[in-house]
């Protein structure tokens, strides 16, 4: 196999693409794209979520100290790229988009109903990495839409319909078929 050796870059996939909801200080809400996501703790579940400064939504979530993680399903995928290309400071999103909020339980961000989870976060820890801030933030709340429940609360991805961003290809791209779970290889290779 010939490998091409080039600089570095941010090239790695599949990410997830995720939308955020944020408040400024009246509470009037904000939504932005980010692909910069991931679980980086168990217990306390935690997230990370890396902002550019100059972005609108990265003064609202460090004065307010909180955000709302809301996963969005394919079929919201258009909007999902454009509350990542244009700014809150000049278009208020959810109007846009005609996406709804409503409250969440714990922070003053609001939900997007439209999207089957949402993970409501405090922020822990801010690190500035260079480009980005890096913002930790724990999960106080979990709100999950009962159509995409199965048993044990965990979630039927076949009905969630999971969205992947890929990084490099500027690409969104839908999930294909189940390859197995957890531990399955366990004894079987
Ligand atoms: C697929 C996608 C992924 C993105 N990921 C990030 C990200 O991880 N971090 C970031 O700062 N901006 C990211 N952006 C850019 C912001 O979403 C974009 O600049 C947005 O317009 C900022 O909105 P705001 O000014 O209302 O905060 C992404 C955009 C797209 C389309």
């Amino acid at each position: 196999m010939n490998k091409v050796n080039l600089r570095p870059t941010t090239t790695m996939f599949p990410l997830p693409v995720m939308l955020i909801t944020c408040v400024d200080g009246s509470g009037k809400p904000n939504i932005i794209t980010l692909a910069w996501v991931g679980m980086v703790n168990s217990d306390p579940p935690m997230v990370s979520i890396s902002i550019r400064p100059s972005r609108y939504s990265h003064g609202l979530v460090k004065a307010s100290q909180e955000f709302v993680v809301n996963i969005p399903s394919k079929e919201m995928i258009r909007k999902v790229d454009l509350c990542g290309v244009v700014s809150g400071r000049d278009v208020d999103k959810f109007s846009e988009t005609g996406l709804t909020p409503i409250p969440a339980a714990e922070v003053s961000s609001p939900l997007i109903e439209e999207c089957p989870i949402n993970l409501e976060c405090k922020v822990r820890k801010i690190i500035p990495l260079g480009s980005h801030d890096l913002f930790i933030g724990e999960i106080v709340a979990i709100h999950i839409e009962d159509t995409v429940l199965k048993e044990k609360g965990r979630v039927d991805i076949a009905k969630a319909l999971p969205v992947a961003y890929c990084a490099g290809a500027h690409e969104y791209w839908s999930m294909g078929k189940k390859l197995g779970w957890y531990g399955y290889s366990k004894g079987k290779l």
